[in-house]
């Protein structure tokens, strides 16, 4: 029997990472899937039996438990598992001032952005060295470009996700590893992101993505060899906006869309606490 080559997703039970499971499942890629316990990961696992001639084996854990990534390594090893491919795509996001999160936020946060991946990578590396040619594709997101109040932490994690992956690119590239970072704008991966999203200003809105065409495109282009992935014209034509533009206009640009933000979230605390919103408070004054 031919060996059978896995790839290795975490977060997979809900938006980026379900992407990620079934648009390599249409690629004919045997899967080992990670999520945190009672996700809904098990219909996806059988949603992806039934549907596709693929081996899926998935495992419950919650990335950010002291022991869970070691866990995981062992569990792959008693199975003899062989990785080709591993997408460190787990992450929480964040939107709110530094001081309105709970310190135990962010200690879960960078647990889970910047150590699980660290530590995930870490301990595959061999079993990727052993199945070159190999890929690894870390979800960073460009948030790690940009200064942005309401994502001090988040955007801290995905920089370092993107200098973490650059780094690495140029330490494993010779034996054979190739290592991506995908940086995302907006994408419309679940309820709350989607809400937010739709309250964005007409050109911001412009550039968020689906999530199956996210996943679409960064494994067409991690696959190909790219070391930065950013999906979508729009936010490309951000990225040389930014290179293009001075310095005073980009901080006046992401103020006015921080000061919209902002004002959203303070409408939607108003209109959960039962007030009629400030609008129409302002029109019977
Ligand atoms: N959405 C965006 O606009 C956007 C933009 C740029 C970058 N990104 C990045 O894309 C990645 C995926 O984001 P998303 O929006 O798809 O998030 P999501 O919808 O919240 O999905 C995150 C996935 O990670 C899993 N997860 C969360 N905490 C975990 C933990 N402690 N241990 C193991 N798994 C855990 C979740 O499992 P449960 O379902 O059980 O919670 C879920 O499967 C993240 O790295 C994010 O930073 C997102």
């Amino acid at each position: 029997m031919p060996e059978k080559f896995f790839t290795l997703i975490t977060g997979a039970s809900e938006g980026l990472g379900k992407s990620f499971a079934l648009d390599c499942a249409r690629r004919n890629m045997h899967l080992i899937l990670v999520a945190l316990p009672d996700s809904g990961l098990d219909r996806l696992v059988d949603f992806i039996r039934r549907n596709f001639p693929v081996s899926v084996i998935a495992f419950e854990k919650d990335l950010t438990g002291p022991l869970s990534c070691h866990e995981l390594l062992m569990e792959i090893q008693r199975q003899k598992l062989s990785l080709r491919v591993l997408i460190n795509n787990a992450g929480i996001g964040s939107t709110l001032p530094l001081s309105e999160e709970s310190v135990e936020f962010y200690e879960r946060q960078i647990r889970l952005n910047v150590l699980a991946t660290t530590i995930i990578t870490r301990l595959f590396l061999t079993n990727l060295e052993q199945h070159t040619p190999s890929y690894i594709l870390n979800v960073g997101s460009m948030a790690s470009f940009f200064f942005l109040q309401q994502k001090q932490v988040y955007g801290a994690t995905k920089s370092y996700i993107y200098f973490f992956s650059k780094s690495l690119r140029k330490e494993v590239r010779r034996g054979g590893i190739h290592v991506a970072v995908l940086c995302p704008g907006g994408i419309n991966t679940n309820v709350p992101v989607t809400l937010l999203n739709r309250k964005l200003g007409w050109f911001s809105k412009l550039s968020v993505m689906e999530p199956e065409r996210v996943a679409a495109i960064a494994m067409d282009r991690l696959l190909r060899g790219d070391a930065v992935i950013v999906p979508g014209m729009v936010n490309n034509f951000f990225m040389l906006l930014d290179k293009l533009l001075p310095g005073f206009v980009k901080k006046r640009v992401t103020d006015y869309g921080i000061r919209r933000l902002k004002r959203e979230e303070h409408h939607t605390r108003w209109m959960q606490r039962g007030f009629p919103s400030p609008s129409v408070m302002t029109k019977m004054a």
